[in-house]
């Protein structure tokens, strides 16, 4: 059956959906997008990512096309003609079409587009199994706190990995992790949990905020700082954090078992906290 999806003020079935050629997202990824997870057909930490939104659409001075009143309701509307119960929505904002030039056009109109995909988020094969992972130089460009559609070089990652028999790539600079292709990587030593401190070399992921708050509010230790791919290789737990994959063990890195080589007890733990305490906020 055909998806209804949003563009520009008009909810149309996907077939008759348009964009222009000229497009800026499709002709300089000058754009930036969200995604928000769905679960029971509710919204999770929407404001997380609204919020996330307006901040990288200032940072590359492009104009917002929707309040967030608007904004929530699109989602809502989107998510009730589909009938979602558990997936996504995705959400992307570009710059508008314009005669092609590398400077920002004066009085290009924002394209908004939504649409949604229907998946089991909760009840994933991998969160029982854990994921591998492979390593990989992190060629991104300097400013990966913005949450920009150039994702040519995390989509390369990804198919390293698939090459190598993993499931995701995480990114390395200077010997340290930035972040996963599409997620935020985490590792446990003892009963401390480390995570990258936020900057512009990652992106600042809503997860990774709300569950670095939820492993304070259990007395978890946590680490907001750099580690090394040699500390990871060697701690007792690893896992990844994002909208979609919520709190995701890793089990294997560069063909090396981490700690047991099964998902760890923290992880389990904090990915059952996340679930259940983002399933009684949604909106
Ligand atoms: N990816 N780091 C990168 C590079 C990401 O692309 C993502 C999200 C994250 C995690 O952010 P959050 O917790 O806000 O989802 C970290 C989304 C899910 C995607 O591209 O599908």
């Amino acid at each position: 059956m055909s998806r209804t999806v949003y563009v520009n003020g008009e909810y149309l079935p996907e077939e008759e959906a348009r964009v222009s050629v000229f497009d800026r997202g499709f002709l300089f990824a000058d754009g930036v997008y969200e995604v928000t997870s769905v679960l029971d057909g509710k919204l999770v930490d929407f404001d997380g990512h609204a919020k996330r939104l307006e901040r990288s659409l200032g940072e590359l001075e492009m104009a917002n096309p929707v309040t967030r009143d608007e904004l929530l309701e699109i989602h809502r509307e989107l998510v009730t003609r589909n009938a979602i119960t558990e997936g996504m929505v995705y959400l992307q904002i570009t710059r508008g079409a314009a005669d092609r030039d590398f400077a920002f056009p004066v009085d290009a109109t924002p394209t908004i587009v939504l649409f949604t995909q229907s998946m089991p988020l909760i009840e994933k094969p991998t969160a029982k199994t854990g994921i591998k992972i492979v390593s990989i130089p992190d060629l991104r460009w300097g400013r990966r706190d913005i949450k920009t559609v150039q994702l040519l070089y995390p989509s390369m990652g990804k198919m390293v990995a698939k090459k190598a028999g993993a499931d995701d790539a995480w990114m390395v600079q200077d010997d340290f992790v930035t972040e996963g292709t599409s997620n935020n990587a985490w590792i446990v030593s003892g009963n401390r949990i480390v995570t990258r401190h936020l900057g512009t070399e990652i992106l600042h992921g809503i997860t990774r905020a709300a569950v670095l708050r939820m492993a304070r509010e259990v007395q978890m230790t946590v680490e907001e700082r750099p580690f090394s791919l040699a500390e990871a290789k060697a701690a007792d737990e690893a896992f990844v954090t994002s909208a979609s994959a919520f709190v995701m063990p890793v089990v294997e890195i560069d063909g090396q078992p981490v700690g047991q080589g099964t998902p760890g007890p923290l992880s389990r733990r904090l990915r059952e906290i996340y679930i259940d305490e983002m399933r009684a906020a949604a909106i």
